[in-house]
């Protein structure tokens, strides 16, 4: 693993790159469908800020099969793949990512096919068949997550771990990238993530430290605080800092 890095934020939000430093962008390109002035499509990206960009998200069906949204063009706001991918003739040095997965995926899909080694490699083969015929750096796995929700398996934390291996098996030495996102809380963490084997095959994990609050509580505060506040009815667990500390127990 190459580092760690924290996202600030989800519709686009970036650490400031700092010496050798990344700095990881996130587009949700379901953005470019929103009407009129709020369209955010290719051409918004501020892609000067990012030494990675990601486009989010692709997803799979439970035959390890990818699912694509609807790509939409109006008014010069583009959500298409193939304009994405042009951005490397302004920013030749940008690595350009694709995601897999997301919230709204769900979890069922992925503990189906990952538990299984002939869907596993099937699903394995067409994301790297993707990421090369799309002309993208690499691909960030956003399984939202391994072992919870609907679906979801005891054994999922050992297929993540598959998946992970698989997939690095075959980016690797084409040189290709391979990112996750992955929540910070230790219940989280614990349930689905087998910290040091992952590690051993990401090239970097980006850690959610973003809507950790909102409105499913009954206390304002701060959506993603950097540090444990007194106020906070959910303890000294969601913020930035106990992610470090969450990192380090495992
Ligand atoms: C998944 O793809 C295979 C070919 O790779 C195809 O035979 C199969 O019908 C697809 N499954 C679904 C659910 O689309
Ligand atoms: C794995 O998936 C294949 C293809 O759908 C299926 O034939 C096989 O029974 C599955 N294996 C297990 C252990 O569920
Ligand atoms: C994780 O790594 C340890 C030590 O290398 C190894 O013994 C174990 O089998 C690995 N677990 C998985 C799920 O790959
Ligand atoms: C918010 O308050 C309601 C009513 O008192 C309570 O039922 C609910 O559990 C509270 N939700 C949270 C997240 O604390």
């Amino acid at each position: 693993m190459k580092a760690v890095v924290i996202i600030l934020g989800f519709m686009l939000c970036a650490v400031p790159a700092l010496g050798d430093g990344v700095s990881i962008c996130y587009w949700g390109a379901w953005a470019n469908y929103r009407p009129e002035l709020g369209a955010y499509g290719v051409s918004d990206l501020p892609a000067d800020l990012c030494t990675h960009l990601v486009y989010s998200f692709i997803g799979l069906d439970g035959e390890g099969n990818l699912t694509l949204a609807e790509e939409i063009d109006v008014g010069g706001k583009s959500s298409y793949i193939k304009d994405f991918i042009k951005l490397r003739e302004t920013y030749p040095k940008l690595k350009l990512i694709v995601a897999v997965g997301g919230y709204n995926e769900g979890s069922a899909d992925f503990s189906k096919v990952c538990n299984n080694d002939t869907l596993r490699a099937h699903f394995v083969s067409n994301l790297v068949q993707f990421v090369e015929e799309s002309g993208f750096d690499g691909l960030d796995l956003d399984w939202e997550y391994p072992g919870q929700r609907e679906g979801s398996q005891e054994s999922d934390k050992q297929a993540f771990v598959d998946l992970v291996r698989d997939l690095k098996e075959q980016l690797g030495p084409k040189g290709l990238e391979l990112l996750a996102a992955v929540p910070i809380t230790q219940w989280a963490v614990g349930i689905g993530y087998d910290v040091a084997n992952i590690s051993k095959h990401l090239d970097y994990i980006s850690l959610m430290t973003y809507d950790m609050h909102g409105t499913w509580e009954n206390v304002t505060g701060s959506n993603a605080p950097l540090y444990g506040q007194l106020t906070d009815p959910a303890g000294d667990v969601l913020n930035v800092v106990s992610s470090f500390v969450v990192l380090r127990c495992f």
